[in-house]
């Protein structure tokens, strides 16, 4: 299976939240995608399958996950990253996450961080793999069940030994996986 990861357009809006809905049954307030495509500081990406070699860079269909980021300044914020539940365990979380360290460094930015649930143990695995370390507790963090978020933190995407690291699970990533396209540039 390959993947696809472009930037997400206001076409999209429906798919994805529509898919927010599925992977977030109990969210309160589910989130404007019309809002955060307005926000200048917010960055959102969406995933396809595609087969190679045929459909390669045609990077439509079926919207099977998500990523959002907001960037500050020099600092990333990881808002989500959401995969359909019938494709996780196959590497588009992981392809995700690529694709927000990717715009990250196109940004300038050289902090990255987030906050996980304390229970997501599979999102903390997924962001401690490249490289991020916890750094602190927002406690009751989530309104729904007063969860404590898990603050993770990677300092500085742009120091020798992020890269090294980075560049060596992108390769081991490409032999796992195989082929996936990532398109940083909107796509009007
Ligand atoms: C977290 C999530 C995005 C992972 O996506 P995925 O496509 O299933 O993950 P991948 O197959 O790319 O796995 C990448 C890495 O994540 C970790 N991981 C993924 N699933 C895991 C699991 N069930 N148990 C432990 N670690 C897991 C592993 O480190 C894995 O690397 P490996 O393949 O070398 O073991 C997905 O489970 C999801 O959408 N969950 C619901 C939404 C959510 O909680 N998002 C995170 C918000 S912070």
């Amino acid at each position: 299976m390959s993947y696809c990861v472009r930037v997400m357009t206001q076409d999209d809006i429906p798919a994805v939240s529509k898919l927010d809905r599925q992977i977030f049954p109990d969210m309160q307030m589910p989130t404007n995608f019309e809002n955060e495509l307005k926000n200048c500081m917010a960055h959102y990406l969406v995933a396809f399958e595609f087969d190679l070699p045929e459909s390669k860079n045609s990077c439509e269909g079926s919207i099977i996950g998500y990523a959002g980021l907001w960037v500050m300044v020099s600092e990333a914020h990881i808002v989500n990253i959401a995969v359909d539940s019938n494709y996780r365990r196959c590497g588009l979380g992981e392809l995700l996450l690529i694709a927000l360290i990717e715009l990250a460094l196109d940004m300038n930015c050289n902090m990255m961080t987030l906050e996980a649930r304390s229970s997501n143990i599979t999102a903390q695995r997924l962001y401690q793999k490249y490289g991020f370390t916890s750094r602190g507790i927002r406690k009751g963090y989530y309104n729904d069940n007063r969860e404590d978020g898990i603050i993770m933190t990677v300092d500085n995407i742009n120091s020798k030994t992020f890269k090294d690291e980075y560049k060596k699970l992108k390769g081991d990533y490409q032999k796992k996986r195989g082929a996936a396209e990532i398109i940083l540039t909107a796509p009007f």
